[in-house]
């Protein structure tokens, strides 16, 4: 390749990520932050040798079928990449990377957030106090559950479950845990984890259940009527991972009658403007606008990683976090 690499930068990134971009590569800026329809996705790469997306960029089979030969990569600013139909990337020949480890502390955060927000009634607390209603005091007032000692247990005990698990540990929670293939004996023994074989096996330990696995294909509505008919009824739900892994009528079924009670949600099917509505009217429903990572050291971290992989993929080398 005559001169340097062109990278299509689909939104604005920290300052430091694109000084970076800058001095490295020829970089396609998106100074206003648009967000770009997939026609202009498809046009603008026609300049591009890689493209840099977030998950706002849904590359569906069909815009990675009208991008030009040119493009050689899709290095995402994320560490999920359901937006990314990577079965169509793989049969263009297009690299796809993501950025793990650098987001697990800021979105085991928001975990936490979410558990507490949601075990405490914050979203009640917080309209009482912003719209005045707040007039009175009693020992009634307010009450929700206490997490500290219950058990909390994760769906996916990946990068993020593993921070979120550590997390959990500091309010003295029993650790409980499902996954594809389990942890190895020190990982476990380091968490004070319990291991279960299955989802169904696990859901009845759980005083908190908190979401941590990928979207895809087979975890897609995995939190179901049935799953959640086996918590213990008044348990809490956490999800910091993706919107698809729930299945929204079941889990406000759930805390309406109260089998549930409560939800933390920073991720929704939908997001961001087609949420279901009763997400932002249920009073024990805590709710984030997907910001699990949204922390200035954290963007940093995930844009250098983003980085590091164009890098390795122009120097010819394997990137670091290739996923097809
Ligand atoms: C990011 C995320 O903000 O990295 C992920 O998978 O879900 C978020 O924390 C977002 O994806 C950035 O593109």
């Amino acid at each position: 390749m005559a001169g340097k690499p062109t990278i299509f930068v689909t939104r604005k990134l920290p300052e430091a990520v694109e000084a970076r971009l800058i001095r490295d590569y020829e970089a396609i800026l998106n100074p206003d932050d648009k967000l770009y329809s997939a026609d202009e996705l498809v046009e603008i790469s026609a300049r591009a040798d890689a493209i840099l997306p977030c998950h706002s960029e849904k590359l569906t089979a069909e815009v990675i079928g009208r991008l030009p030969d040119r493009v050689k990569a899709i290095a995402n600013f994320s560490v999920g990449y359901d937006h990314v139909e990577v079965a169509a990337a793989k049969e263009r020949g297009i690299i796809v990377t993501n950025t793990p480890d650098v987001l697990s502390d800021a979105t085991a955060e928001i975990a936490m957030l979410c558990m507490l927000g949601a075990a405490r009634r914050a979203t009640e607390g917080l309209d009482l106090v912003r719209g005045a209603g707040w007039q009175d005091w009693s020992p009634a007032f307010m009450v929700g559950s206490q997490t500290t000692g219950k058990r909390f247990g994760i769906i996916g005990m990946g990068r993020v479950g593993q921070v979120t698990a550590r997390r959990a540990r500091g309010f003295e929670m029993a650790v409980h845990y499902t996954k594809r293939a389990r942890l190895d004996g020190e990982t476990e023994a380091a968490l004070d984890a319990t291991y279960h074989e299955t989802i169904e096996d696990l859901l009845p330990h759980c005083d908190v259940l908190s979401l941590h696995c990928p979207a895809t294909p087979e975890t897609t509505g995995l939190l179901n009527a049935e799953r959640l008919a086996l918590l213990p009824r008044g348990a809490i739900v956490v999800n910091t991972a993706r919107g698809a892994l729930v299945d929204d009528e079941a889990l406000i079924a759930a805390l309406k009658s109260g089998q549930v009670a409560a939800a933390g949600l920073d991720v929704f099917n939908g997001e961001p403007s087609d949420i279901n509505p009763a997400y932002r009217s249920l009073p024990n429903v805590f709710a984030l606008p997907h910001i699990g990572s949204a922390t200035a050291e954290t963007r940093d971290g995930m844009g250098f990683r983003a980085i590091d992989n164009l890098d390795a993929i122009f120097a010819g080398k394997e990137p670091g976090d290739r996923v097809a």
